[in-house]
C-alpha cells in the first residue's frame, strides 16, 4: 500500500503493551501469553511490535525470538496493510545490547532495532555520569553497530521532553548520519504540556540536520494525564509514528492509550493530516485479553474500552441515544467492538428507557398497565442503585393481565 491515502500521510502505530506496557509495575507476562498478544496485535493491524528487551533477561530473550518467529510473519488480517508487522527489540547504547536484540529478532521478516541514550542534563549527571561529547560518541556508535545488523534502526533520546533543544539537535543530526531511520522523542517522565511537545517535535523537525530523510516519533508518558493530548499534539506537528499500548499500561502511570490516539484521529479526519490502518473493532477484544493476561484492571470510566464508556444512565441520555444515538455518543461502540450494549436502568432512567427495555423482553402494555409498572420501578430504584433485567420482567409481569381460561 501507498504511504499517501487521499494526500495524506501514514500513522506509522508502534505498540509497546509488551515492553513499556511489560515494566508497568505488577504486570508479569509469560512467553505463552505474550505470543497470544502478539498474534492479536497483528491481527489489529500495528505496524511496529516491540517485543521486549531481550538482554534484560533468558525469558525476554525468549519471547522476543518466538514472537519475531511465530507472530512476525502473519498476515491474517493485514490484507489492507499488504505487510507484516515489524518485530521490534530494545536496547541500550551498548555492544552487547545491539547484538542480542540482532539475534532475538533475527528470524522475523521485518525487524527493528530500537536503541535509546538519554541526553537531558540530569541524566547524563546523576544517572550515566557521562558528558554531552561522550552522550554523542555512544548515540553514534550504538547507531553505527545496530545499522550494520539491520536496516531499520530506531534511536530515541531518553528523557528528551526535559532535554536542552539545541544539543537534542546535535545528537540527533548524528544518528541520522550514523544511519537511524526513526528518530523517537521520549517525554520519559511525563513532564510536558501538549503545546510544549508540540513545539518540541515542529522545532526537531525544523532544526535538526537531515530530518527529512527521517520519520519523527512520539513516546508519550501519562504522570499529567496528558500522554494522549501530547501525543495528538505531536502528530500535529508533524510526528507521523507513534509509540502507544492498549489500555495506557505502561511505566508509572502508563503510556499512551493506542485507543484513545487512533479514535482521536478517526473522529476528527480533518484535523490530522494522517490515515490509519487499525482495525478499530478490535481495540475491545483486544483491551479485554491485555488486561485479562497482565493482570492490569480497565478502568471502568476508561475512554474507548471501559465498562461504561458506551452506557448511558441518565434519564435525558438514555431518551436521547432511544431517538437517535448520536445525540450523546461521539463513536459508534461497534466501531471499537463493543456489542451488546444495554441501557443501564437505575433511578435516573425515564419511562422511554422502560418502556424501550419493556418491549426488548416482549411486554406491550397499556398506558394504564405501564403506569404502575413505572411506578413499582422508581420504588425499587430508590432501594438499589441498578435494577437488573430479571427485577424488570418481574415487575412487568406483575402488571401483565391475568387471563382466567
Ligand atoms: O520512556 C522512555 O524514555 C522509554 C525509552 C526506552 C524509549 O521507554
Ligand atoms: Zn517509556
Amino acid at each position: 500500500m501507498s504511504s499517501i491515502e487521499n494526500n495524506k500521510e501514514k500513522l506509522i502505530i508502534f505498540d509497546t503493551s509488551l515492553r513499556d506496557g511489560e515494566q508497568s509495575p505488577g504486570v508479569t507476562l509469560n512467553t505463552e501469553e505474550k505470543i497470544e498478544i502478539a498474534k492479536q496485535m497483528s491481527r489489529l493491524g500495528v505496524d511496529v511490535l516491540e517485543a521486549g528487551f531481550p538482554i534484560a533477561s533468558i525469558g525476554d530473550f525468549e519471547a522476543v525470538q518466538r514472537i519475531a518467529r511465530e507472530a512476525g510473519p502473519l498476515m491474517e488480517g493485514r490484507e489492507k496493510i499488504g505487510q507484516p508487522m515489524t518485530i521490534c527489540g530494545l536496547a541500550r547504547s551498548t555492544p552487547a545490547d545491539i547484538q542480542r536484540c540482532a539475534e532475538a529478532i533475527k528470524d522475523a521478516p521485518r525487524r527493528r532495532i530500537h536503541c535509546f541514550l538519554a541526553t537531558s542534563d540530569l541524566h547524563l549527571k546523576y544517572k550515566l555520569k557521562i558528558d554531552r561529547d561522550e552522550c554523542v560518541k555512544r548515540a553514534v556508535a550504538a547507531v553505527t553497530l545496530a545499522k550494520s545488523l539491520v536496516d531499520d534502526v530506531e534511536f530515541s533520546p531518553e528523557d528528551a521532553g526535559r532535554s536542552d533543544r539545541e544539543f537534542l539537535c546535535h545528537v540527533l543530526g548524528k544518528v541520522i548520519e550514523a544511519g537511524a531511520t526513526t528518530l523517537n522523542i521520549p517525554d520519559t517522565v511525563g513532564y510536558n504540556l501538549p503545546s510544549e511537545y508540540g513545539s518540541l517535535i515542529k522545532h526537531l523537525k525544523e532544526n535538526v540536520p537531515g530530518a527529512e530523510k527521517v520519520i519523527f516519533s512520539t513516546h508519550c508518558h501519562n504522570d499529567l494525564g496528558l500522554a494522549t493530548a501530547n501525543t495528538l499534539a505531536g502528530i500535529q506537528n508533524g510526528a507521523r509514528q507513534v509509540e502507544v499500548t492498549i489500555n495506557g499500561i505502561g511505566e508509572r502511570a502508563g503510556n499512551t492509550a493506542m485507543e484513545e490516539v487512533v479514535m482521536a484521529v478517526h473522529t476528527h479526519p480533518t484535523l490530522f493530516p494522517v490515515y490509519h490502518t487499525i482495525n478499530t473493532p478490535l481495540f475491545f477484544p483486544t483491551s479485554r485479553m491485555v488486561s485479562e493476561l497482565s493482570g492490569m484492571v480497565v478502568q471502568p470510566n476508561k475512554a474507548i474500552v471501559g465498562r461504561n464508556a458506551f452506557l448511558h444512565e441518565s434519564g435525558i441520555h438514555q431518551d436521547g441515544v432511544l431517538k437517535n444515538r448520536q445525540t450523546y455518543e461521539i463513536i459508534t461502540p461497534e466501531s471499537v467492538g463493543v456489542t451488546d450494549i444495554a441501557l443501564v436502568l437505575g433511578k435516573h432512567s425515564g419511562r422511554n428507557a422502560l418502556r424501550s427495555r419493556g418491549a426488548e423482553m416482549g411486554f406491550n402494555l397499556d398506558e394504564t398497565a405501564f403506569q404502575r409498572v413505572f411506578e413499582d420501578f422508581k420504588t425499587l430504584c430508590d432501594q438499589k442503585k441498578n435494577v437488573s433485567d430479571d427485577e424488570i420482567r418481574a415487575i412487568f409481569t406483575k402488571s401483565q393481565p391475568i387471563i382466567h381460561l
